[in-house]
């Protein structure tokens, strides 16, 4: 396995292990866990030469949230990903992919983007398209293109991305992989880290809570903003402070027309457990 630090090194890298074939790709920030592993092992047949990032990207936080203190677990990282197959890490530092100021940004259509996880955590999408379109051109244009893996975990960003490679045309094929969840149901996510072990144990609430809303909005006959706001209520009661439970079509992440079908839908929530702020969705 090749680490690369710098654009023309990746590139030199790219040209000795493709044999021309085209990348598969899996972007991370790194901190990587058996969700990520699922997914780098998902890439391996889609390309001819396996790469995955590992770039905590500092345009996608809010000056409050965990840049600072996000994990760096860099070497677990790459021993990880040597066993799972990747060929290649790309891992530029700072100056690597932004050498000077990113005044030109990607803004994503705020329809899909401002809502949700936007409308909490501004910027974040601007950042992260920025981020994967500075990635994309790095790992896989310079092969006419490729594939790119992300996680249904962060679902909105998987259909901002989606939106993006097709609004520009981009000859990249997003491919989407499952949710990893612990025994006890919880999604994995670097985040999960931070909790303590009580926290730890009532984690998986969120996921509950989810599965919960999707139940009773099947059931019907209860106006779905009426149980996203018990929903709510019912997160709070077990000490959580909820940003949003919301049941969306899957499509655009907009509020479900009257009599959409089952299996278009998908119940999304983000909720704060101590400091900790953590996301999970599930479709029905
Ligand atoms: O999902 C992530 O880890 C990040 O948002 C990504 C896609 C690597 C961009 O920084």
């Amino acid at each position: 396995m090749q680490i690369t630090r710098t654009i023309p090194d990746l590139r030199a890298a790219l040209a000795a292990h493709s044999g021309g074939g085209r990348p598969a790709f899996v972007p991370t920030m790194g901190n990587l866990h058996d969700g990520h592993i699922a997914l780098v092992r998902q890439a391996r047949p889609l390309g001819e030469v396996l790469v995955t990032s590992i770039f905590v990207n500092r345009l996608q936080f809010l000056p409050h949230e965990d840049f600072d203190s996000y994990p760096r677990t860099w070497d677990a990282d790459c021993a990880r990903l040597e066993a799972a197959g990747c060929d290649i890490v790309f891992a530029p530092r700072e100056r690597d992919l932004y050498p000077e100021p990113q005044t030109f940004k990607i803004q994503p259509d705020p329809a899909l983007a401002d809502i949700l996880e936007g409308h909490f955590r501004p910027g974040f999408f601007t950042g992260v398209c920025t981020v994967v379109m500075k990635l994309f051109a790095a790992v896989l244009l310079p092969s006419g293109g490729g594939t790119a893996v992300f996680g249904k975990k962060d679902y909105q960003q998987l259909m901002v991305i989606r939106r993006m490679v097709e609004q520009f045309a981009l000859p990249i094929t997003i491919a989407c992989g499952d949710t990893s969840r612990a025994g006890d149901g919880l999604a994995l996510s670097s985040r999960n880290g931070y909790l303590d072990a009580g926290q730890r144990a009532q984690a998986v609430q969120l996921a509950q809570a989810l599965q919960a809303l999707a139940q009773a909005a099947l059931a019907g006959g209860t106006p779905l903003a009426r149980l996203e706001e018990q929903a709510l209520q019912a997160l709070a009661a077990q000490g959580w402070a909820p940003d949003y439970l919301t049941v969306r079509q899957r499509h655009d992440l907009q509020p479900p027309q009257a009599g959409a079908a089952a299996g278009t839908l998908v119940a999304l929530g983000a909720a704060r457990l101590g400091g900790t702020r953590l996301i999970d969705n599930l479709e029905f």
